[in-house]
């Protein structure tokens, strides 16, 4: 089908408005390859088709669809696994003693995709932190695309999903098998509530959080939204918080309060 350098300068405008999404200049062949599925089942005939149709419409939900079609959503249980160890070796450790008399801990999982990572977090403590069972624990996850939020709200995973990043005693224990896909048990689904939030939006109905996982989302952001959003989470961090990052982002050059902290093997921010 082919798209014309200024359809593709279209649809770049159209995504960074609405989620602040940079897509790349070289990035055409991909636009491509997800429009061109897309374009049929809406009935048009090509990409060009569909996107006249889209510049004429005021926004709606086929703008929606093209934009959800256009993100990446690549994520995987354990995600790079030094996080997690942090999370399990130092930072939980240390929040358990620093909230033992309110027993209440809110943990932010701010661009969840298909919601490996937020359910990571909730094996994690169920495995790990048995006493956390008699506290506040609450995890919020949370994506703009309701696409990506109904498949991590399902918590059903398909035979290659459920091999990327879990162990077998994990996905064994927490996960039953359900003809060829994996459902997470409602012991852990239950531990995570998604909402539907773009990040370039208000975020004023969240909580003060104790852990913040902001991790590969920063990356498709220009420089100035990424220091809009870090700005916003080092308001939402409480002073003895903790920032996960994703493993090619930093605080460095675009946030100096932020304080880098060693712990094992990865680097995490705290206020
Ligand atoms: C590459 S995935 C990362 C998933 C997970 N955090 C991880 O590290 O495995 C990026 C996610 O960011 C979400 N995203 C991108 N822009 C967003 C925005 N403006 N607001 C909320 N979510 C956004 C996408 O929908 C996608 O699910």
């Amino acid at each position: 089908m082919g798209i014309s350098s200024t359809d593709f300068a279209y649809l770049r405008e159209l995504l960074y408005h609405y989620s602040g999404i940079v897509l790349d200049e070289d990035k055409e062949y991909l636009a491509e390859l997800h429009l061109e599925p897309l374009a049929e089942i809406a009935g048009f005939d090509s990409i060009a088709t569909l996107i006249k149709f889209l510049r004429t419409e005021p926004f709606n939900s086929l703008h929606v669809q093209v934009i959800e079609a256009l993100v990446t959503y690549e994520t995987f249980f354990f995600r790079d696994i030094y996080p997690f160890e942090a999370l399990k070796n130092f930072v939980l450790p240390e929040l358990l003693k620093n909230r033992k008399e309110e027993k209440s801990l809110n943990i932010w999982c701010a661009a969840c995709s298909s919601g490996q990572e937020p359910y990571s977090i909730a094996m994690l403590i169920r495995q790990y932190f048995p006493m956390l069972a008699n506290w506040m624990v609450k995890i919020i996850a949370s994506d703009f695309s309701s696409k990506a939020l109904a498949r991590a709200r399902k918590g059903r995973y398909n035979q290659i999903e459920i091999q990327r990043g879990l162990s077998e005693t994990l996905r064994n224990k927490y996960f039953h098998q359900e003809n060829n896909e994996w459902q997470i048990q409602e012991q852990i689904r239950s531990l995570v509530e998604f909402r539907e939030m773009n990040l370039i939006q208000s975020w004023s109905f969240l909580p003060q959080m104790d852990i913040i996982f902001l991790r590969n989302v920063l990356i498709y952001f220009d420089t100035e939204m990424k220091k809009t959003i870090l700005g916003k989470v080092r308001q939402l961090l409480k002073p003895d918080g903790y920032l996960f990052l994703g493993g090619g982002e930093t605080t460095i050059y675009l946030d100096s309060s932020f304080k880098q902290v060693k712990l094992g093997k990865y680097i995490c921010y705290r206020n």
